[in-house]
């Protein structure tokens, strides 16, 4: 079996005491399965003893090494805070008027990659299967191919692909989108992401995927696929029983929510939409409680401390309006939470509101559906802008800027006779366990493993200067 290397901004702690994100969690099968490396950012900015990004920090494990690149402050701010954060993951996520155009962070953005790049060469084997994950790292492999490597490389996107006027809208988009062409396969979560990425190729480059998805281009073949990424479903499953006796607010009516504290999640318009719904259902006071479960993220990013403000205004005038002294209607967390104590929250919600303005997947809304008890399960309410919503469609799927439909989709949920429940529970409950998290990595690997190895003349767009 070939050995795996995989690239991604967040790696797993190496004494693994740390709770991990989805992806994480996602790659931690296919790494234990393939063995080899796993190169990610140190969770700290570099300290003056520790090597700089050009060179990699090992720590050796049973199953696989992690490998981590330390960031200089400087580094940090171009790299994550401006360019990915404050350009890429705004306009990914239809945020143009959030985007932060200052500075030269696309000439960080594409310095640290190169750099992450040269100093992982030496590591890699001929027959290794490099796999980058996500829109921090796009520029990896043009500065691989640049210094010689000719391994079959993949990128995998975790967030929405952007329709076309709005890549054209970035700053160097054309450079990142050619910065996509040196993978040999191009993975996407969503049959839509596929179709707005075929899209922007035709305008931007002028390359026409064929109907197979594949495309030519610098004389090689490009695969692109869509990989709805999962969960660990009995491992969720197991959380969830295991931590029951977490309940959310308000007992068996409570609805429950769990975001990180993003703009992309839609939360002032879920807000509003429950707000709507208590307007609408005075019989429902004191007896509906909304937990809001909104974990900390990003927080020195002004878009993200701006966010915070108005949703802790929001959720105030919304206790103020309808809460009395028995009774508050939004119960508002703003702390990280285990993965272990979501799950029993998870359990006990009578409906769960995932309703994100614009999502890759939204792996909440798979976790909803595992942690339930299928006997007397609770309801999804998925927007339909969420990856997710392919999947999973026996969810109330709601728009999410729409206040009404999502007011209207809280009493359904509500108001839904068991049999209605167990039904779409039951669909949904098939669909995740039909492509759980194995699958995900695997069907990728494999079709990476597909590819043929590329004999193509290097790019220029990323090629390290002498
Ligand atoms: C999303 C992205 C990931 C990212 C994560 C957490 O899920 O797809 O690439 O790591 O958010 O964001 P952070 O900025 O903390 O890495």
């Amino acid at each position: 079996m070939n050995r795996l290397i995989v690239i991604s901004h967040r790696a797993p702690d190496p004494a693994g005491l740390k709770d991990s994100g989805g992806m994480v969690v996602a790659l931690k099968n296919a790494m234990q399965v393939h063995k080899g490396i796993w190169v990610g950012c140190a969770p700290t900015t570099r300290e003056p003893d520790q090597p700089d990004i050009a060179q990699l920090d090992f720590f050796h494990g049973d199953a696989f090494d992690i490998a981590y690149y330390h960031l200089s402050e400087d580094e940090h701010a171009g790299f994550y805070t401006r360019y990915s954060n404050s350009v890429i993951w705004p306009a990914f996520h239809g945020r143009l008027d959030l985007i932060d155009p200052e500075g030269n962070s696309f000439a960080t953005y594409n310095n640290v990659a190169r750099k992450i790049a040269q100093a992982l060469r030496p590591h890699i084997r001929p027959d290794d299967l490099i796999w980058v994950q996500d829109y921090q790292l796009i520029p990896v492999a043009g500065h691989l191919r640049a210094l010689g490597v000719r391994n079959k490389m993949g990128f995998f996107l975790h967030i929405p692909f952007p329709a076309r006027d709005v890549i054209m809208a970035i700053p160097h988009s054309q450079i990142m989108l050619r910065g996509f062409c040196d993978y040999d396969l191009i993975g996407f979560q969503s049959k839509r992401d596929i179709e707005k990425f075929s899209i922007a190729l035709r305008s931007l480059l002028d390359v026409t995927p064929d109907s197979n998805n594949r495309f030519q281009r610098g004389g090689r073949t490009i695969q692109i696929g869509h990989f709805p990424i999962s969960i660990d479903v009995e491992e969720f499953s197991r959380f969830a029983h295991q931590n029951g006796n977490h309940c959310v607010e308000g007992g068996s009516k409570g609805i429950i929510a769990v975001d990180r504290l993003d703009y992309s999640k839609g939360l002032l318009q879920r807000l509003r939409g429950f707000r709507q719904f208590l307007a609408d259902h005075p019989e429902h006071y004191g007896q509906v409680t909304l937990t809001q479960i909104a974990q900390p993220t990003r927080e020195h990013i002004p878009a993200y401390r701006s966010l915070k403000t108005e949703v802790e205004q929001l959720v105030s005038a919304i206790n103020g309006q309808y809460g009395g002294v028995e009774w508050v209607p939004v119960h508002y967390v703003n702390k990280r939470v285990s993965r272990e104590r979501v799950a029993g929250l998870l359990r006990s919600g009578k409906g769960c509101l995932v309703t994100p303005l614009a999502d890759g997947m939204n792996l909440v809304a798979k976790e909803f559906v595992v942690a339930q008890d299928p006997a007397d399960p609770g309801v999804l309410i998925l927007s339909m802008f969420a990856g997710a919503s392919e999947e999973l469609s026996a969810a109330l799927l709601v728009n999410p800027y729409d206040t009404g439909s999502i007011a209207a989709a809280t009493e359904r949920a509500i108001s839904m006779p068991i049999e209605e429940r167990r039904a779409r529970h039951a669909d949904l409950l098939k669909a995740v366990q039909s492509n759980s998290i194995g699958d995900w990595s695997r069907n990728y690997l494999a079709a990476l493993q597909a590819q043929a190895i590329t004999t193509a003349p290097q790019p220029v767009e990323f090629r390290p200067k002498d």
